[in-house]
């Protein structure tokens, strides 16, 4: 009896907690919603094409990276079955510069399966939406609290560190994830799921944020454990990571006499799969072999080297230059103007703009 009565005291003590919180968080979020492309504005319907799209597009990716992207491919393609009807070139194309293609690839295979199989529906339940390609556990707890107020935890980086700060967690990530998840789903709400999810994406991004948090206008100051015990910033604690390694490689820029360049496609699958590229060497380990000229040619070294890093490495690309008509390396030329419109990713990119300012 006594115990009974202990478990739903906590529970009651538990769930007034919880909408004490959830109060404040929601009415805070009504006031300081950030204004965002994909967000419905006053009592609009939430439309689930435009959330998974722009779940899709902020895998991995900041807020102020994708805005122009989502802007570009709602109006190139307003629905998810003028998405499916689109060209894997095309999606491509709109896609280069913002990264990670295989997401561009699934989102493409995605399209056409909800506008084929589920006649342009997306499925309004976290099981049915993970099933779908390119939809994980984050992302389809997003769209279900998102597009149909389901009340699901959908946790991001942003989350994370949310909630870590407010209960103090002190064990570092990810050992930390099974207890961020435990609060974090305690917390959501029976209505207004898909508010909540989004109050805690902006609280995360424009006040708790990783450096130097604004607790003194968190809505959450006066109970948060890590402001109260002085630790908020250095929370959330991470495991050591393991120091990411350098590639190195030799790059092949090659313009016949009109002044085109020569690119080609590389393979559907894996890194920058079916993206466009200048030909380059393999991506040697540690150190950067000696150059091999991939067909006769008067090959010129340019100054400086190209870099950029992906997740698991970083790479190191020195340019060499040469004119030839017909080098066959599975490619085409391609007009200096006209690289602009090719799908190529920010790698090459910058190899374009490393080539073309000397
Ligand atoms: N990050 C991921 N999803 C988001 C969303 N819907 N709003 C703001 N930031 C996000």
């Amino acid at each position: 009896m006594l115990l009974s009565n202990d478990i739903s005291r906590k529970t009651m003590a538990e769930q007034g907690l919880q909408q004490d919180l959830t109060g404040k968080l929601l009415e805070w979020y009504d006031a300081h919603a950030r204004d965002l492309p994909w967000r419905m504005k006053g009592g609009e319907a939430a439309d689930p094409y435009k959330i998974w799209l722009s779940e899709i597009m902020l895998q991995q990716t900041t807020v102020a990276a994708v805005q122009d992207y989502f802007i570009k491919f709602v109006g190139l393609w307003p629905n998810v079955n003028a998405l499916a009807a689109a060209s894997t070139e095309d999606v491509m194309k709109a896609w280069a510069g913002l990264g990670y293609y295989a997401r561009a690839r699934n989102l493409h295979a995605c399209a056409k399966i909800v506008a084929t199989e589920m006649a342009g529906k997306f499925p309004a339940s976290v099981v049915e939406l993970q099933k779908l390609p390119g939809v994980g556990p984050y992302t389809s707890a997003a769209i279900a609290a998102i597009a149909f107020d389901i009340p699901a935890a959908a946790i991001d980086g942003n989350v994370d560190r949310v909630i870590s700060r407010y209960f103090a967690i002190e064990e570092p990530l990810p050992q930390s994830k099974p207890r961020i998840r435990q609060e974090t789903e305690a917390l959501v709400p029976e209505k207004r799921s898909g508010d909540f999810a989004q109050a805690l994406m902006d609280l995360g991004a424009t006040i708790c944020t990783p450096k130097s948090p604004s607790c003194d206008i968190c809505p959450w100051t006066d109970q948060c454990s890590g402001r109260l015990r002085g630790m908020a910033t250095a929370l959330p604690l991470k495991s050591k990571k393991q120091k990411i390694i350098t590639r190195y490689g030799h790059l092949y820029w090659i313009e016949n006499s009109k002044g085109e360049v020569l690119v080609r496609t590389r393979e559907a699958k894996g890194l920058l799969g079916g993206m466009t590229e200048f030909p380059s060497s393999d991506w040697f380990r540690d150190t950067l072999e000696n150059f091999e000229a991939p067909f006769p040619s008067s090959w010129k070294k340019m100054m400086g080297v190209v870099e950029h890093t992906f997740t698991h490495f970083h790479l190191e690309l020195t340019v060499w230059k040469t004119q030839s008509e017909q080098p066959e390396l599975k490619s085409h030329f391609v007009p200096r103007g006209e690289l602009a419109g090719e799908a190529l990713p920010s790698l090459m990119r910058k190899v374009a703009a490393h080539v073309l300012k000397f």
